[in-house]
């Protein structure tokens, strides 16, 4: 899906990899106070191909040409009674200010419900993380709590302010009709 003329945006797949690499690393300082640790490994191809891979998550990369200029991820879906997962996002840091995260978690959000099935949608920001509360907002996701010591994030244990959206009042597909 195109987000503005340039960029696009697309599930990764795990021939994306390397080029989740160089993005990682292009932006390893603009991401160090809002990620978590990452051990070396998290910057070769095995490891990103892993995540891109993996059976609990969906990647979504943004695209302009070849080269990866953002990422948006949901990760940890449950199903049952939950049926959920939690939204996580980066944009390049020559890319910020431009709508980019905004569109792709309105698109994200609306594959999540017509395709995933799922119910609802959690995110998590630091207390001062001003821009990514503004992505939340626009996307329609509304502030339920504070988790104080939530995640250890640029080495500490950071409260974070959460967010849910709650995508659709559908019954669970494993309840009978
Ligand atoms: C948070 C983030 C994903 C926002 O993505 P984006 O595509 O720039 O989103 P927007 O264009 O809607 O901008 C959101 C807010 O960022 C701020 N912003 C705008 N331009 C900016 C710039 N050049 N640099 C820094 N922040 C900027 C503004 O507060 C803006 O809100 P506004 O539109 O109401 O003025 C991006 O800043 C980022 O990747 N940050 C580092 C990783 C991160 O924090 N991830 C989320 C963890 S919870």
């Amino acid at each position: 899906m195109l987000i503005t003329p340039d960029i696009e945006l697309r599930r990764a797949e795990a021939a994306d990899a390397q080029a989740l690499v160089d993005a990682v690393i292009r932006n390893k300082d603009h991401m160090r106070a809002t990620e978590p640790y990452r051990a070396p490994d998290y910057y070769t191809a095995k490891a990103q191909e892993e995540r891109i891979t993996s059976a609990n998550g969906v990647v979504w990369l943004l695209f302009e040409g070849e080269r990866v200029v953002g990422r948006v991820e949901l990760s940890g879906i449950v199903r049952g009674p939950l049926c959920g997962g939690s939204v996580g996002y980066w944009v390049d840091g020559d890319y910020r200010g431009r709508g980019l995260i905004p569109a792709a978690v309105e698109e994200v959000a609306r594959e999540a419900r017509d395709e995933l099935g799922l119910h609802r949608l959690e995110a998590g920001t630091l207390v001062d993380n001003t821009a990514s509360q503004r992505v939340l907002a626009k996307c329609g996701f509304e502030r339920f709590g504070l988790a104080p010591g939530f995640l250890h994030i640029d080495g500490a244990w950071r409260d974070h302010i959460l967010f849910q959206r709650l995508l659709h009042d559908d019954p669970p597909p494993h309840i009978p009709k």
